[in-house]
């Protein structure tokens, strides 16, 4: 099972100090991969406050190409060498507000797997298409177009664009419906057996035991939940 807290563009150096004196606390299992993906400029403060802790960092982007004249840009390499593990690609914040398309994440993704990232691969639908009853063929065609050519370190994350940060969750059964049309995508026309398959969306201390608990679900990407140490650790507790 695989635990990530999304800090997206929240918590100071300070705020990050105190939250890594609580991971001290935390009861690490060896049944739950964790990973923190805090604001770029402070991965390398974090990676040195938590590394011996068996909880990894990751960044919540990264660039197309391994270097160049990209101002204001991070390339998978810099992550990779302030001691990423993971990296998100296609959350649907920066679709929407940065205007990326399934074209670039694909080649973002790409970017990352040749820099030894494991790979958070987002997708979700606008509520539009499930009232429509096009939310499957939506995220089947946004899998299709973002997939890196190695599967070895993705992981997908299910997140329904209406579901984050609105209280709202699919219900569980369409949870585990997604997840399992998901699985059943990679293993029709991949061969692929263990995709892991994370949900996020509103995931809280309240509903993490039972979507957890789902059938298809692997685990969680966890946004404003995730900000606060104790509720994070409960949440990470519902995992274990
Ligand atoms: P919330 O948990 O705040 O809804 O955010 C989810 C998310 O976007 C994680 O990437």
């Amino acid at each position: 099972m695989f635990v990530a807290a999304n800090w997206k563009m929240n918590l100071d150096k300070n705020s990050i100090f105190e939250f890594s004196k609580h991971l001290n606390n935390f009861k690490f299992s060896s049944k739950v991969e964790a990973c923190i993906f805090p604001p770029m400029t402070y991965i390398d403060y974090l990676y040195n406050l938590i590394k011996n802790l068996p909880i990894s960092v990751g960044g919540q982007n990264c660039h197309f190409k391994s270097s160049g004249a990209f101002t204001g840009e991070v390339s998978a390499n810099f992550l990779k060498d302030t001691g990423c593990e993971y990296v998100l690609v296609g959350h649907s914040e920066r679709r929407i507000l940065n205007n990326e398309n399934n074209a670039e994440i694909k080649s973002r993704a790409q970017t990352a797997i040749n820099s030894n990232l494991k790979v958070i691969l987002c997708v979700g639908e606008r509520l539009t298409d499930r009232e429509e009853g096009k939310a499957l063929e939506y995220i089947e065609k946004q899998i299709n177009d973002c997939l890196p050519n190695n599967f070895k370190n993705l992981i997908i994350a299910y997140e329904p664009i209406w579901a984050i940060g609105s209280n709202q969750t699919p219900s569980l059964g369409e949870i585990e419906n997604v997840h399992g049309y998901i699985k059943k995508f990679f293993l029709k026309n991949y061969d692929v057996k263990n995709i892991c398959v994370i949900y996020g969306g509103s995931v809280n201390l309240n509903n993490s035991k039972d979507i957890f608990k789902t059938k298809n679900v692997d685990g969680g990407l966890i946004g404003g939940a995730s900000l606060k140490a104790d509720d994070f650790k409960k949440i990470y507790d519902n995992l274990k």
